[in-house]
Formats: C-alpha cells, sequence, structure tokens
C-alpha cells in the first residue's frame, strides 16, 4: 500500500510516521502541503497517488481556535473538504482524524457512532462539520473519532505535569471533564489496523478506561514516584477561552465489531512513562 499521511509533524502525525513498516509511507507537514490551498492539495495528491491518505492535520488548538475562528474552519473544515475531494478525483480512500469534542459532554454514559453531533467549541464545531461535509463527499471515507492524545514528540498532559511537579508544591487540576486519555502510540496501531481492514464510516478509538483530569494528573505522578499535592478544582475556577465537554467517553463498540481492542489508559501511560526521553 501507499499511505500519505498528512499532519506528520505533529502529535499523532508523528507516531503514525514513526510506527509504519512494510508499507511506502509519505508524510507531509503544512510545508509539504497547505491543505487550505485547493490547487496545491489536488497536485500533491494527484501526484503521489496513494492508496489511502490519513488526514492528521488540524489546528488542533481548541483554545486558539476559539480565538480565531476564521482559521479554525479554513483549516479544519474546509482544508478537510480540499483533501477529500482531491481524493475523490484521485480514487484514493480516506481516513479523517475527528474528536470527542463534536458532542456538547452532557451524556453520562459512553458516546455512540450515531449519537447526535452537538459541539460547544470553534474546534469542535469545525471538526463536526468537516464530518458531514466528507460524509457527503465520500461516503465511504473512514472518521475516527479519538481523545485526549499523549505521546512523544509533541506537547501533552504527562510532560506539562511532569514539568510543573518539579516547579511547584501543589497543581491545581480540573476533575470536571471526564474523557479516555490516548496514546499515539496506540492509537497509531488501531489507525494501521483499520486500513488494513478497509474500514468505513465513523469509529470511535481511543484508550479503554476514563478519567477526568484530576485523576489522570494523580496517576502520572504516582506512577513517577513524584509527592507533589494535586487538588481538584473545577473548570469555572480554571476558565479558558474554549468550553470542553464534561464528559466525552467514546464508546469502543465501534472499534469491537472490527475486532479490535485498545489497552486501558493506565497500561498506556506506563509504556509511554517508560519509552519516553527524559524531560
Ligand atoms: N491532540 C488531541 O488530544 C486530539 C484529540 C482528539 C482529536 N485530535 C485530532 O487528531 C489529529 C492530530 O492531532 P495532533 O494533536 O497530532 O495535532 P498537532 O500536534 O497540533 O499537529 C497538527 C498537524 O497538522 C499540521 N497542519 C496544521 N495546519 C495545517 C495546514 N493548514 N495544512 C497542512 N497541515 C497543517 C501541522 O503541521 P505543521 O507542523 O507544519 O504546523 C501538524 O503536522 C487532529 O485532526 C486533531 O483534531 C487530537
Amino acid at each position: 500500500m501507499k499511505i500519505m499521511i498528512l499532519g506528520a509533524s505533529g502529535l499523532f502525525g508523528n507516531a503514525l510516521l514513526r510506527g509504519w513498516r512494510d508499507d511506502e509511507v509519505i508524510g507531509l507537514s503544512s510545508r509539504g502541503v497547505d491543505i487550505r490551498d485547493a490547487a496545491r492539495t489536488q497536485e500533491t495528491i494527484g501526484s503521489s497517488r496513494p492508496d489511502w491518505i490519513v488526514l492528521s492535520a488540524a489546528y488542533a488548538d481548541v483554545d486558539g481556535c476559539e480565538k480565531d475562528p476564521a482559521r479554525a474552519f479554513a483549516v479544519n473544515r474546509d482544508g478537510a473538504v480540499n483533501v477529500a475531494e482531491a481524493a475523490k478525483r484521485t480514487g484514493a480512500k480516506l481516513l479523517f482524524l475527528s474528536s470527542d469534542y463534536v458532542f456538547d459532554g452532557k451524556k453520562s454514559a459512553p458516546y455512540e457512532t450515531g449519537d447526535a453531533r452537538n459541539p460547544q467549541s470553534i474546534y469542535g464545531r469545525s471538526k463536526a462539520e468537516a464530518e458531514v461535509r466528507l460524509l457527503e463527499i465520500l461516503p465511504d471515507c473512514c472518521i475516527v473519532r479519538t481523545s485526549w492524545l499523549f505521546g512523544m514528540g509533541g506537547k501533552c498532559f504527562p510532560d506539562t505535569i511532569l514539568k510543573l511537579a518539579v516547579t511547584r508544591s501543589s497543581l491545581d487540576v480540573v476533575n470536571d471533564q471526564r474523557g479516555s486519555p490516548t496514546y499515539t502510540v496506540d492509537l497509531a496501531s488501531t489507525i494501521r489496523e483499520l486500513l488494513r481492514n478497509n474500514a468505513r464510516g465513523i469509529v470511535h478509538a481511543t484508550n479503554s478506561g476514563d478519567c477526568t483530569w484530576f485523576e489522570f494528573a494523580r496517576k502520572i505522578l504516582e506512577s513517577a514516584g513524584l509527592t507533589t499535592e494535586v487538588r481538584p478544582v473545577s473548570s469555572a475556577q480554571m476558565a479558558r477561552p474554549a468550553p470542553r465537554p464534561a464528559y466525552s467517553v467514546l464508546s469502543p463498540r465501534s472499534l469491537n465489531q472490527l475486532g479490535i481492542t485498545m489497552p486501558s489508559w493506565q497500561d498506556a501511560l506506563q509504556r509511554y512513562l517508560r519509552e519516553r526521553p527524559a524531560l
């Protein structure tokens, strides 16, 4: 297979690129192709003729999107549309990375793939609108919603907590947002399996189990043998520009139906802490 990864310099794209064996893989950052440029996107995809495109490229700064909605929609929705149209013309299959933030967070049981989208933030809206447009352009595309990514090669929550723990005696971490932390290495193996199985439609892919950011932080410190105090606070106390869903756990049913299971987030965290380079 010939695979093109768009967003290969990002936290996830990087893990996907690094872990790939046995196929011809082309990884591009925004310098390789800016997906906002429809003509360049068509040219790049048309000349490489990949079998699969993994579209991981995004303006993924959730608070940044709130401040710059024009950029959020230009990259996350319109850029994705440019890629889908080029894929359609070239006959390439498309896998699009989407997010738990397409949901409003009002449920208290895991979100199924058919649950209604109701994003609360600009970032969530830009991803939700992209999903709808992509399914119109390429009804056979695969949309993989994931959440709370951590891993090597980019900024991530465990690294932030470990860095702060060195300089502060206590940390305040929100305890009213629940989701599933997901190791990029585990998501990358899942995506490779989805491609091999010619997956289509919407799939939810996260490490199994769930926690709040506070519980995640406590586990990170405990695993690293640090005794820094972690204090639970509310989202209101930590006011951020973009609202986050209070509950965004994604059901593994769609993945399990394809015969795929992912390890627990606790197991993933232990492996990440062993595998990552020292801070
Ligand atoms: N991070 C999370 O917790 C999370 C959760 C759920 C879903 N997701 C989704 O998962 C995917 C990967 O996220 P991530 O955390 O790996 O993102 P990231 O680290 O911010 O990486 C974004 C990637 O997109 C590229 N990019 C940005 N603007 C572009 C443009 N206009 N044209 C072409 N490429 C562009 C960047 O290239 P440059 O390096 O050249 O800027 C980079 O390679 C995204 O679709 C995101 O929405 C992420």
